[in-house]
């Protein structure tokens, strides 16, 4: 079904987010017949562009960005007319924010998106010179994309000036990792099937490991990402929203605010990772030059033209959530860039059963594992154990239930903006962190800073295309575990 006309306006509207996700994500919708004829698309950055030059940037970029399958030269002239394009420095409101006022103006009671795809610290000035010029109506929402801020302070600050203007209800704080298919699947799987759920605490499972391995580099976001690192690039958010999901408690209901408080009570439970413990507890590396696939790539700092930066490309973790449910269990993360594939998964590793009836069986009684991969090749697999066919006595013979969500699931998986764009239009709150759950990661996540920044745990280096450093195997196993290495 059609969403409502809006006028959604997208401030970095020729930034590499805005060119990569979320103009193909508004073409596929519009392609999808969601989008209403008076649906239009506003770009709004200092790029000194007019609408044509706007509308020929977007055409070249939907080309790469799009699936091919989905290109069609007359919907991508339909779309292109929904675009306009304002020069303007939004958080001083100079250029041509006139422009802006003016266009808006034609359509008053129209539900309005501001997207602020661009540096955390302008979403209060923008959000203020929007107020200031009129513009916020009760029909407005405001979209924030992560990191909100460096750490708690910063989040709070930037929080109470969107305040100001917003109020709570209409501010859509995007954590794009909950767009994605497999994870709303993860909801699904654990509340939809009676098998996992009464297995899914402390008595049943022994560890879960979350991974987000990325081959891509900083490359082109350096400015960025040397200033933030993958701490807060992916585990303040993209990471901790997976192990809120994995360890919540059943909400009674999605269609109120249950998921997000019940996101928000594991956040509280995560055990502080201070001082000494961020030395067992954590493992902060960069990477140095090396080879993906068989071509060598340049080290992080080379990507800095050699400055001497020791922020972050990796991090592995060991997070423990002290409730009734958790308690003893705990959760490996680790996120890094360049690394050999781009894999993302979160692995529930049973407890071995407690008692083995084959004397002697007991070493090849691998434990159950179900590993919910995200992407690529999004599925589900449980390991077990089986037979071994033949006459000679029992032996055991790991095999996999698998369901791989392309062979019996032919759609095509949209992508998780697609989803997430249309339910702020639709404003649709559940899949968006509210203010609380993200000063409550920003307390955990704050933890870890803290002890870095007071030297407790070192900056491993790792060749770009490894798996990382050692050290991240040495957190797991020096507990007598190990990561998922099954690739399959
Ligand atoms: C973004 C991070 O939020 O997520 C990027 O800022 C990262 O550094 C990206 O590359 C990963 O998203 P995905 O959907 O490709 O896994």
């Amino acid at each position: 079904t059609q969403v409502v006309p809006c006028d959604f306006v997208v401030f970095g509207g020729t930034g590499d987010l805005a060119m990569r996700k979320l103009l193909p994500a508004l073409y596929l919708r519009d392609v999808d017949g969601q989008l209403p004829p008076a649906f239009r698309i506003v770009g709004v950055s200092r790029a000194g562009l007019d609408n044509d030059g706007y509308r020929g940037k977007v055409e070249a970029e939907l080309g790469t960005h799009v699936p091919a399958a989905a290109l069609s030269a007359t919907a991508v002239a339909s779309f292109l007319r929904r675009l306009h394009f304002v020069s303007a420095d939004a958080a001083a409101g100079s250029g041509d924010w006139q422009k802006l006022v003016d266009l808006l103006a034609e359509a008053p009671d129209r539900t309005r998106v501001f997207y602020l795809s661009c540096a955390p610290r302008l979403y209060g000035p923008i959000s203020r010179t929007l107020a200031n010029s009129g513009l916020v109506s009760e029909q407005s929402r405001v979209v924030l994309e992560k990191p909100i801020g460096v750490d708690l302070q910063s989040a709070r600050d930037i929080n109470d000036q969107v305040g100001e203007v917003f109020a709570e209800s209409q501010v859509f704080r995007i954590d794009h990792y909950l767009g994605k298919e497999a994870v709303q699947n993860l909801l699904v799987l654990r509340f939809a099937n009676m098998l996992l759920e009464p297995l899914w605490n402390a008595s049943a499972i022994d560890h879960v490991q979350i991974t987000v391995a990325e081959s891509l580099g900083a490359g082109q976001r350096a400015g960025y990402y040397d200033g933030s690192g993958a701490l807060r690039d992916m585990v303040q958010n993209h990471l901790l929203q997976l192990l809120c999901l994995v360890a919540m408690e059943p909400p009674a209901s999605v269609t109120d605010d249950g998921v997000r408080y019940e996101k928000l009570k594991v956040l509280r439970a995560l055990q502080p990772v201070t001082g000494q413990l961020a030395a067992t507890h954590t493992v902060r590396a960069q990477y140095e030059a090396g080879a993906l696939d068989g071509r060598p790539v340049p080290g992080y700092r080379d990507e800095l033209d050699g400055a001497e930066s020791d922020t972050e490309t990796f991090v592995a973790l060991k997070a423990e959530v002290h409730n009734l449910r958790w308690r003893g269990v705990p959760f490996y993360l680790r996120t890094g860039k360049r690394l050999d594939a781009r894999r993302s998964e979160i692995v529930v590793a049973f407890k071995p059963v407690p008692h083995s009836i084959w004397p002697g069986l007991e070493p090849t009684m691998t434990p159950n594992r179900l590993v919910i991969r995200l992407q690529p090749d999004e599925g589900v697999r449980l390991h077990m154990l089986a037979k071994q066919p033949g006459p000679g006595g029992i032996q055991l013979r790991p095999v996999n239930l698998g369901l791989n969500f392309a062979d019996q699931i032919p759609d095509r998986i949209p992508d998780a903006y697609e989803r997430l764009l249309m339910d702020v239009v639709r404003g649709n709150p559940t899949l968006f962190m509210r203010r609380d759950e993200v000063e409550a990661a920003w307390v955990w996540t704050e933890s870890i800073l803290h002890a870095w920044r007071d030297g407790h745990a070192p900056v491993h280096r790792y060749p770009a295309g490894s798996d990382g450093p050692t050290a991240a195997h040495t957190l797991i196993e020096s507990d007598g575990r190990h990561w998922n290495e099954d690739n399959a």
